[in-house]
């Protein structure tokens, strides 16, 4: 083995992230608490990691003293309007005191203006359906930005527009629910929607604040065919790999959204990102199959020879990073690039390290190409309400009982400090914490 630490640029952004209802607790006025109180997930995020409760503190404690210099948070929309006409300043308050704590422990938030919840008022209106969301949108994202500005100038409007909607209207695993709602029409006007929304949030953000810099951050999700042999699969994977990955990136190239069911016009949108965010987990392999109508005939999955997560959520593909880093510099040149979430469920931390060491070796070896890569964000820093998989997937550094509330400190927590605080990652670490990739990364 060689005896080597891939460097990392000076000024570096090292952190984690987390959403607002998953780790606040006590969230009971927004579209996920209906779907937590009509069966749909597997368990309810009661007081998560109880951050409302005032909990963010040990947890940014954590942070701040394990090298972390920046931290992904986001603001929950039905806190701050709770109705209609009604702005809770109690609650602005709140996260007013959330990210000056995080200043103080010289943390630089992100803050993330919507992530998967919403109101349960707008829900009543039918949330994203309608283009009616937009300018109720921006009055949100105008209140929000002028309560916080002094704490941070990095802005993420949107979190995953792709996941939310295909997995509410698609897939049906996240709300709406509701008789009649869904269908691959839907949830690209719901997208073209966001589009809009971002477009104005954008420009209310820099109005209020010059020197502000607004992105949001993309699911971005490569694939390839199952059988390169076979045109059919090929086909699929296009299929696939547009519908999923493509409607936001294309409207900010082109101001044309592309979409399986034809292209929409969002000119006003077209430029308007100050970085990309970028979300990666893994790469799906995509197959024709005929019973399969409901999703385009097409099956996507990973190999069953995988380096498989606790729930085989997940597949241990850390070229898929590199790839998606080199999407983005093709797609955008000169673009700053924030990886806004990467990270892997696994409560034992068996495959914590090795994912964590050689995903980081990927994000090294683009930053040595001088592509514009800012920043890491782990997905994530303390277990957190996983959405319709309840408690099932854990992707905390720490472990959290939920019962007790107790942070249980894994490995990875100590690869990651010493990642941060070298700004680099040595040989050294990874023959300590994920010995099993040595050789790997460090040939020789
Ligand atoms: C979401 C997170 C989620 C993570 C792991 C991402 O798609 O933005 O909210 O917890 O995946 O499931």
């Amino acid at each position: 083995m060689a005896v080597a630490t891939f460097h990392f640029p000076k000024g570096f952004l090292w952190g984690c992230a987390t959403a607002s209802h998953q780790v606040e607790g006590n969230n009971t006025n927004n579209n996920w608490y209906y779907w937590e109180q009509t069966g749909h997930t597997k368990h309810q995020s009661g007081l998560a990691c109880d951050w409302w409760g005032g909990r963010w503190k040990e947890d940014m404690d954590r942070a701040a003293e394990t090298g972390q210099n920046t931290h992904r948070l986001s603001i929950e929309w039905s806190r701050i309007q709770p109705a209609p006409d009604r702005w809770d300043e109690d609650a602005l308050e709140r996260y007013r005191a959330m990210l000056r704590g995080m200043n103080e422990r010289g943390i630089m938030p992100m803050v993330t203006l919507h992530h998967f919840s919403d109101p349960l008022w707008l829900f009543e209106q039918d949330s994203w359906e309608n283009e009616t969301v937009v300018p109720l949108f921006e009055k949100y994202v105008r209140r929000v930005v002028d309560a916080l500005k002094e704490y941070t100038t990095l802005w993420c409007t949107i979190n995953e527009p792709n996941v939310y909607a295909l997995n509410g209207y698609v897939a049906g695993d996240f709300p709406t629910g509701k008789a009649g709602h869904k269908g691959m029409n839907l949830a690209m006007k719901v997208i073209a929607n966001m589009l809009r929304g971002h477009a104005a949030a954008y420009r209310a953000i820099h109005e209020i604040q010059r020197e502000a810099r607004v992105g949001y951050a993309l699911h971005y999700r490569p694939m390839v065919a199952a059988r390169s042999w076979l045109p059919l699969d090929a086909l699929m994977r296009d299929i696939q790999y547009n519908g999923i990955n493509m409607a936001f990136p294309s409207a900010l190239s082109t101001g044309v959204m592309k979409s399986p069911i034809g292209n929409v016009r969002i000119p006003e949108v077209k430029g308007l990102q100050d970085y990309l965010g970028l979300n990666y987990y893994s790469v799906d392999t995509v197959k024709f199959d005929l019973f399969n109508p409901q999703e385009l005939f097409a099956r996507r999955y990973y190999p069953a020879d995988s380096d498989f997560s606790a729930t085989k959520f997940i597949a241990n593909l850390p070229q898929g990073l590199f790839d998606s880093l080199k999407w983005a510099v093709k797609t955008y040149p000169n673009l700053p690039i924030i990886i806004t979430e990467n990270g892997v469920e696994d409560p034992d931390d068996r495959m914590r390290p090795r994912y964590l060491a050689q995903h980081l070796q990927q994000v090294w070896r683009a930053v040595n190409f001088n592509w514009p890569v800012k920043g890491y964000y782990h997905w994530s820093l303390v277990d957190n309400f996983e959405w319709e998989r309840g408690w099932t997937q854990r992707f905390g550094l720490w472990g959290l009982d939920v019962e007790t509330q107790a942070r249980i400190r894994r490995p990875s927590v100590d690869l990651y400090a010493e990642i941060c605080k070298e700004n680099g990652i040595s040989s050294e670490m990874v023959k300590k914490y994920a010995p099993e990739v040595l050789e790997k990364m460090f040939p020789g």
